[in-house]
């Protein structure tokens, strides 16, 4: 997916990612919700290392700022039982099938997530930027999904609502997109190149496609 350099603008460039997340995920659907939910658990288990390689490539200290809020929320923002992957795992072991979604991760998934942060620890500043506002372009497609899949796996949609986990991140991703704009504003004073901010942003979505998304896990029971 190739955005043509006239259209290149911020605004574009979420759009872009986000329409190609709904393209290759939301729209052909989550087949298995437990397994969706096994490999989301995983990623946010991790995902606060993806914010620490960005950080590592960061000069800009306003933007620094911005990613160490982001990682510091995901971490429980200095509470260690509302760590976000903890209070998803909470939820998810409310479901009757919780034994299936406990279990070691796939090597695959292990492999694809080692690969994606040694390759943000090679990007330049601007690319990294990118991947950032790539990961969290689709937040609100993702928690869609995640509703969806707690549901499917058979915990009351009333609980699943209600749950911390889905309340924070309603919360959460309102402000996150805040700091992404922000960030926009940072971005664009300190004349960061587009070119290669959307370049970050689409290797991001396409680590999350291949993270959670069917294509490359088709046939995977
Ligand atoms: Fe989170």
């Amino acid at each position: 997916m190739m955005l043509p350099a006239e259209n290149l603008s911020i605004e574009n460039i979420e759009d872009a990612l986000r329409l190609e997340f709904r393209t290759q995920v939301v729209e052909p659907g989550i087949k298995s919700p437990a397994k969706f939910l096994q490999r989301w658990s995983y990623l946010s288990s991790q995902v606060p290392r993806l914010h620490g390689a960005a950080l590592a490539r960061i000069k800009i200290p306003d933007i620094q700022l911005l990613l160490a809020e982001i990682a510091y929320g995901e971490c429980g923002s200095g509470n260690r039982d509302k760590i976000h992957s903890k209070l998803l795992n909470e939820l998810i072991r409310q479901s009757p099938q919780a034994d299936v979604m406990g279990g070691s991760v796939d090597p695959e998934l292990a492999r694809l997530f080692e690969e994606a942060v040694t390759a943000l620890c090679q990007m330049n500043q601007d690319e990294a930027i990118g991947f950032i506002v790539g990961l969290e372009a689709p937040a609100y497609d993702i928690l869609g999904l995640l509703k969806r899949s707690l549901i499917g796996v058979d915990i009351p949609a009333d609980t699943v609502l209600r749950s911390e986990y889905i309340v924070i991140h309603e919360e959460v991703e309102k402000m996150h997109q805040e700091s992404g704009h922000a960030a926009m504003g940072i971005i664009l004073d300190a004349g960061c190149d587009l070119r290669k901010i959307y370049e970050g942003g689409d290797y991001a979505i396409q680590f999350l496609i291949d993270m959670v998304g069917e294509r490359r896990f088709l046939g995977a029971a």
